[in-house]
């Protein structure tokens, strides 16, 4: 079995973001403690405080969020953090190198039943001498980004990363260390899986309610083939099957949200999970284009989704590149 630590020097990792990543890790394993213990911990259930984004904040939302500060602000190579928690940025070492985008719990309305949940992180390099209390050195496009991942809190706690040279998992043993579990995880170019929230069916544009109409109809209609359908509600777990077993997974523009934007958020979930996904073999795109290209103007900025299995994410291209 091979450490996480011996597995980034054998493949030439940087030795500043091998030490950024086991920060990171020191922060997750502390989450996935928390999460274990649960109900005896008294962390679950609801706070009274309604973050950024306009959503309750889960009390392991905000738990999730001190530990990864608080563990990355220390550290003397991060000049900050973003997260999906902090209405700003937070400066942390004025001469760091990197920057730490986050999630610190997706899929957190999944905590109180028991199902999973993940952190998901992506690193940027911090751009020199600039206020990193303010938003614009983290706003930085996909492809910019050093390194990604998340750790999902399942079953068994596994830590999915890439740092640009494929993907590859880690899962949490009982020593508390990450050791390598799959080694570049490619994602197979077909499926007949699909995971959409079909009750906002009627908010979907008309090239997405066709595609998902035609999915339906299985080897009666033009794709002349049964489709099964999963929602996790929890990107990090629908992407985590995604990459272990093919699939698409899409959380497409709605027209109850300002401009049509969708729900995930570009910089704390779909660059990193692009970034997974194209290192994967897979496409990620908001319908029309390569998610990675998007050029954020708010670190809170939303993002249509559509990404997984090469062959089934082009067909849902087609269906919306013929609708403009
Ligand atoms: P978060 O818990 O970080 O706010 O993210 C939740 C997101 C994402 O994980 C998931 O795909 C989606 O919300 C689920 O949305 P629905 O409640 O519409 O199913
Ligand atoms: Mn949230
Ligand atoms: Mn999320
Ligand atoms: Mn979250």
């Amino acid at each position: 079995m091979q450490l996480l630590s011996q597995f980034l020097r054998r493949h030439d990792t940087d030795e500043q973001l091998m030490d950024l990543i086991a920060t990171l890790m020191v922060a997750c394993k502390e989450i996935a403690l928390q999460l274990r213990e649960g109900a005896l911990a008294g962390v679950l259930g609801t706070t009274d405080i309604t973050n950024v984004q306009g959503e309750t904040q889960k009390k392991l939302d905000v738990i999730s969020n001190e530990i990864l500060k608080t563990v990355l602000l220390n550290h003397s190579l991060v000049a900050g953090v973003a997260s999906e928690e902090e209405s700003e940025s937070v400066p942390g070492n004025k001469d760091g190198r990197f920057l730490v985008v986050f999630d610190p719990l997706d899929g957190s309305s999944n905590i109180d039943i028991n199902v999973s949940v993940g952190t998901i992180f992506s690193i940027l390099e911090a751009p020199k001498d600039e206020d990193y209390s303010t938003e614009y050195p983290y706003l930085q496009n996909g492809r910019k980004q050093i390194a990604a991942g998340y750790v999902l809190y399942g079953p068994s706690a596994v830590l999915v990363l890439t740092t640009g040279k494929g993907v590859n998992m880690f899962t949490l043993s009982h020593t508390g260390d990450f050791l390598l579990t799959r080694e570049n995880v490619m994602i197979p170019q077909e499926t007949r899986e699909f995971a959409i929230n079909m009750s906002n069916h009627r908010f979907w544009e008309p090239a997405m309610r066709n595609y998902v109409d035609d999915l339906l109809l299985g080897a009666d209609g033009p794709r002349d083939k049964n489709f099964n359908m999963r929602w996790v509600a929890a990107m990090v777990a629908e992407v985590h099957r995604v990459l272990t077993r093919g699939g698409i997974f899409t959380y497409p523009w709605d027209s109850r949200s300002p401009r049509k934007p969708g729900k995930l958020r570009l910089m704390y979930e779909g660059n990193p999970m692009s970034m997974l996904v194209e290192q994967a073999g897979g496409i990620a795109t908001n319908c029309y284009s390569d998610i990675l290209d998007v050029q954020p103007d708010d670190i809170h900025e939303r993002v249509s989704v559509a990404l997984g299995s090469r062959k089934e994410v082009e067909v849902l291209m087609e269906y919306h590149a013929r609708s403009e």
